[in-house]
C-alpha cells in the first residue's frame, strides 16, 4: 500500500468519511474507494452512508446531487472546476421559459444538471433508470433535458412524444463515431458491441446494446461472449477489467477520455479530506425544491 493509501485510510476512520467515485475515475482513484458505481449507484449510496463526510470522486453534480440528499453531511469534491459541460448546456431560467409553453408540463431531468435546474423539474433521472422513468409519466408534455441523445434514445424505446432539449456529452458525442465502430468491429469481429445512450443514434445502431455503465458492468459477467467493444468513456475499462479477469474489452475509441473526470487525482483526495475543504454546499430554498425529483428518481429501479 502506497503512503498516500495509508494516510486515507486512516484519516477516513478517523473522521468517520468515505470515498464514493465514479466509474470513469483513474484507476487510482477506483482502487481507494469504499465505492465504485454509475450516478445512480452513487446517488443511493450517498443517501444511505452513515458516514459523516463523503469524499466525492466525480463531476460537480453528482456532489451537490450527494449534498441535496444529504445535506447534514459534509460533501467534498476534490477539485471544484470537475464541471459537466452537458449539464452546463440548460439553466433553471431557460427551462422556466420553456415550460411557460406548455399547458401540462412535466420536466424529467437527466441528473446531469444543475441543482437549480432539479428544483425546477418533476422527477429526475440518470442513463440506467430513464426508459423506466419516462414510462411513469402518466399524462401531461414531457419535457426532457439536457441529453438529445439520451432523450430519443428514451423517446424511441418508450414509444412516447418528448420536447427533447438540444444538449449533448462532448465527450460521447464527438469522440465516439460511426467510423470508430466499424474499426473496432473489423478488428474485433467477436466482440459483443455496449455503447451508453449518451453516443450519437448512429453508433447506438451499430451496437447490440446500449446501457448505463453501472448496467454494463452488471451485464458483462452474465454474457456469454469473451470480448467487448466498450462505447463510453475509458475509465470504465479498468474495472471491467478487474471485474472479468478473463474477459477482454476495447474501446470504441481511446480518445473517449472526460477531462473533467480525470481532474481528481489522489493528491486532491488527501487535500480535501485533511483540511475538510471543496465543501459542496446548496442553497436551502433550492435543495429542498431539488430534493422530490431526486426522491422520485430513486424510487424508480434500472431498465
Ligand atoms: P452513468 O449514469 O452511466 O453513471 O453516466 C453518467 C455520465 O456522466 C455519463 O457520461
Ligand atoms: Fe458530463 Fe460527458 Fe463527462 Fe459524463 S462524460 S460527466 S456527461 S462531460
Amino acid at each position: 500500500m502506497n503512503e498516500i493509501t495509508e494516510k486515507l485510510n486512516k484519516l477516513k476512520k478517523e473522521k468517520n468519511a468515505v470515498i464514493l467515485a465514479h466509474i470513469y475515475q483513474l484507476p487510482e482513484i477506483q482502487d481507494v474507494a469504499d465505492f465504485v458505481g454509475d450516478s445512480l449507484d452513487l446517488s443511493r449510496k450517498a443517501a444511505q452512508t452513515k458516514a459523516d463526510i463523503i469524499v466525492f470522486c466525480g463531476v460537480h453534480f453528482m456532489a451537490e446531487t450527494a449534498a441535496i440528499l444529504s445535506p447534514q453531511k459534509k460533501v467534498l469534491i476534490p477539485d471544484v472546476n470537475a464541471g459537466c459541460p452537458m449539464a452546463d448546456m440548460i439553466t433553471a431560467s431557460a427551462l422556466k421559459e420553456l415550460k411557460s409553453k406548455y399547458k401540462n408540463p412535466v420536466v424529467v431531468a437527466y441528473v446531469n444538471t444543475s441543482a437549480a435546474v432539479k428544483a425546477e423539474s418533476d422527477i429526475c433521472c440518470t442513463s440506467s433508470n430513464a426508459l423506466n422513468v419516462v414510462k411513469s409519466v402518466e399524462s401531461g408534455d414531457i419535457i426532457f433535458v439536457p441529453d438529445r441523445n439520451l432523450g430519443s434514445y428514451v423517446q424511441k424505446n418508450s414509444g412516447k412524444e418528448m420536447f427533447i432539449w438540444n444538449g449533448f456529452c462532448p465527450t460521447h458525442n464527438n469522440l465516439m463515431l460511426p467510423e470508430h465502430i466499424l474499426k473496432a468491429k473489423a478488428e474485433h469481429p467477436n466482440a459483443e458491441i455496449l455503447v451508453h445512450p449518451e453516443c450519437r443514434p448512429e453508433v447506438a445502431a451499430l451496437a447490440d446494446h446500449a446501457m448505463s455503465t453501472g448496467v454494463m458492468c452488471r451485464y458483462v459477467p452474465t454474457s456469454s461472449k469473451k470480448e467487448f467493444i466498450i462505447g463510453t468513456e475509458t475509465g470504465i475499462l479498468y474495472k471491467l477489467q478487474k471485474e472479468n479477469p478473463d474477459k477482454k474489452f476495447y474501446p470504441v475509441s481511446s480518445l473517449a477520455v472526460c477531462p473533467n473526470m480525470k481532474k481528481i487525482t489522489l493528491a486532491k483526495v488527501l487535500d480535501v479530506l485533511f483540511n475538510e475543504t471543496n465543501i459542496v454546499t446548496v442553497p436551502e430554498e433550492i435543495r429542498k425544491k431539488a430534493y422530490l425529483p431526486i426522491e422520485r428518481m430513486l424510487k424508480i429501479q434500472s431498465a
